[in-house]
């Protein structure tokens, strides 16, 4: 018999349809779609969403005067100078974003990172003129080697080894350099062991007890980070950070990380990249009573732009499903380069 003969006639208003000898005799005893029959009733039962205030736009600003480079492999994304910075937070506060984690492009690069903990740098130097500027923001500060060192490395080199114990200190210094200049919230994402706490130790012997940590506590080595590398000019000179940052066959070991950061003073604790590891979002949130971040990173922000562009999918949709989904499994905020466009749909109606 073919397929076709076997189908059963399909049902009319008045009639039932043709009973297959294997399907049952009642009809279905729960029915889902019931509440989802207009939009109003799904928004009643809707689970979760996102709120303005769930997002960290994360930005990349170097020194100058009048700079604004679109980032080839980030549409829509820019390395600012700090006076363009400033014209630019003044739309992403419009939107209603109300946190920022800004990211450095020194003038100078040399083996060890020196730059990270000057003053005048791009990110000192922005910190200040949003304090001055009384702009409401929470300023986030991302604290790495990455960005100031002439290799590329998140530490301190000696040949080929990446240092962890000596980069301490430079982290240490760093985080206060930046806590000085007006951050809120310390972020460090150089994966040392024990940064948290040479971090806090130094913080608070510079007065800084008040500044926040927000550990980049389970990092993975991830391919998805090539496009902020290109934004940030931070790609490693030689080998590849899986030294440093964790391998991302492993779910176990996040436990661990984050369970030490919290020992060692995080106040809050990241999963980065989000979409890959929303296990490790969820089984975060379910054991540890700290707020959750997850980085919805570069390259995950860059795919689905891409695929937009090429008309594959609809862009602005597949980016708020994948929030909705970090959300979803567990994180509380979300750091993400669609912050602003997401804060805008969100004024617009997206989740009424
Ligand atoms: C610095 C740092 C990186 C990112 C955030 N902080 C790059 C890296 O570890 O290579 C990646 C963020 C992104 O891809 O959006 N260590």
């Amino acid at each position: 018999m073919t397929h076709h003969q076997s189908r059963p006639k399909l049902a009319t208003r008045n009639s039932q349809p043709e009973r297959h000898p294997s399907a049952p005799a009642t009809v279905p005893l729960s029915r889902p779609r019931r509440l989802r029959t207009t939009a109003l009733l799904r928004s009643l039962v809707r689970e979760n969403s996102i709120e303005k205030n769930d997002l960290i736009f994360p930005m990349f600003v170097c020194g100058g005067a009048r700079v604004k480079n679109e980032i080839a492999s980030m549409p829509g994304n820019f390395q600012f100078s700090v006076d363009t910075l400033l014209q630019e937070l003044e739309s992403v506060c419009k939107a209603g974003v109300s946190a920022i984690i800004l990211f450095g492009l020194p003038d100078r690069k040399d083996a060890f990172g020196t730059e990270a903990y000057s003053a005048s740098g791009p990110v000192p130097s922005a910190f200040r003129a949003i304090k001055k500027e009384k702009l409401p923001l929470v300023c986030i500060a991302d604290v790495c080697l990455c960005e100031y060192t002439d290799h590329g490395h998140c530490g301190l080199v000696e040949g080929e080894e990446i240092l962890n114990d000596p980069t301490l200190e430079v982290l240490a210094r760093t985080a206060v350099a930046l806590a000085d200049a007006g951050a809120d919230i310390i972020a460090p994402s150089d994966m040392m062991d024990g940064r948290v706490a040479a971090i806090r130790a130094g913080l608070d012997a510079a007065g800084h007890e008040n500044t926040a940590i927000l550990s980049y506590a389970a990092k993975y080595a991830s391919a998805f980070y090539g496009p902020f590398r290109n934004a940030a000019d931070s790609a490693p000179q030689f080998g590849d950070r899986r030294s440093y940052q964790m391998d991302p066959a492993n779910g176990r070991e996040a436990l661990k990380e984050i369970a030490l950061d919290i020992q060692e003073g995080a106040d809050m604790v990241m999963i980065k990249p989000a979409l890959p590891y929303l296990d490790i979002v969820y089984q975060v949130r379910q054991q540890f009573p700290v707020p959750v971040a997850a980085y919805h990173v570069s390259g995950e922000f860059s795919a689905i732009m891409a695929a937009g562009q090429n008309g594959w999918l609809d862009a602005e949709r597949a980016m708020m499903e994948c929030l909705v989904a970090i959300k979803r499994a567990g994180a509380d905020f979300i750091l993400t380069y669609y912050a602003r466009q997401a804060a805008q749909l969100i004024d617009q109606g997206w989740f009424r």
